[in-house]
């Protein structure tokens, strides 16, 4: 699929930066075994069954999937419409993940990607769209200075989610979060993650206690909770 067929923003307005060489469609065909299996079991200790129920339990015919990687997740989700209903919009500032997911979704649901930086509220054209959005492993890698810097990922959820949705998440805590005791292998990734020429993570500043009245300025229904090295996350009526 070339460039021109998946829509993006204004490329100027972004705030993050994409990295082709990270989230090549090599490293897309190995992220499952590299994350889902090895990290999120020896690392961050994620329960990858609690985490395919949290899509199972909330995931709607209307589904925005934010940082969707290889789709891994929505892949394994017990579908809540027929593919011919089922609409899906896959939103990455990465192109190949969107080309990857699109592909692996394709006979599940009507899947619609666009790239775009989360960071850049509200996101364009799709306020009061979704009855669901899942944002899992997306906030770690974000620039900024802890969750306030990150601000812009709530606010365009906020914005996108229909007054009766639901959105959920999941990202890894800051090497300095007291509230996290990291393994030693999450300590040792993180620290390598966070480096300057690498950028794969920017979490430094990432504390689970910042999360919550983070989402609270966006949402009345708030729930936070830790898991391992992680914060989750299910929050619903959004502030208007
Ligand atoms: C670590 S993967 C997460 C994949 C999957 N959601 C999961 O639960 O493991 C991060 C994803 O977020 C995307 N991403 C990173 N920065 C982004 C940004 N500023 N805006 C939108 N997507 C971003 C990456 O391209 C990638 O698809």
């Amino acid at each position: 699929m070339s460039e021109n067929t998946i829509p993006h923003t204004d490329k100027t307005q972004w705030v993050s930066s994409t990295d082709s060489k990270l989230y090549s469609l090599k490293n897309m065909g190995r992220y499952s075994q590299l994350i889902g299996n090895l990290s999120h079991r020896k690392a961050w200790l994620l329960d990858n069954e609690k985490l395919k129920a949290l899509y199972n339990e909330n995931v709607s015919s209307r589904h925005l999937e934010v940082g969707p990687a290889n789709a891994e997740m929505l892949s394994n989700t017990t579908p809540p419409a027929s593919p011919d209903e089922w609409r899906i919009h896959l939103m990455d500032i990465n192109h190949n993940p969107l080309v990857f997911a699109k592909e692996v979704l394709s006979d599940r649901a009507i899947v619609e990607p666009v790239q775009h930086d989360v960071l850049v509220a509200p996101w364009p054209n799709l306020s009061r769209t979704f009855d669901s959005i899942a944002m899992g492993n997306v906030l770690h890698c974000l620039p900024g200075d802890g969750f306030p810097g990150k601000d812009g990922a709530f606010a365009g959820i906020a914005d996108a989610l229909t007054d009766d949705g639901v959105a959920w998440g999941y990202t890894v805590l800051g090497l300095e979060d007291p509230d996290v005791e990291h393994n030693f292998l999450a300590r040792t990734l993180i620290r390598a993650y966070n480096k300057p020429n690498r950028k794969f993570f920017q979490n430094t500043g990432d504390r689970l206690a910042d999360l919550e009245p983070q989402l609270k300025q966006h949402f009345d229904d708030v729930t936070v909770w830790s898991m391992g090295s992680a914060a989750l996350f299910i929050v619903k009526k959004p502030k208007r």
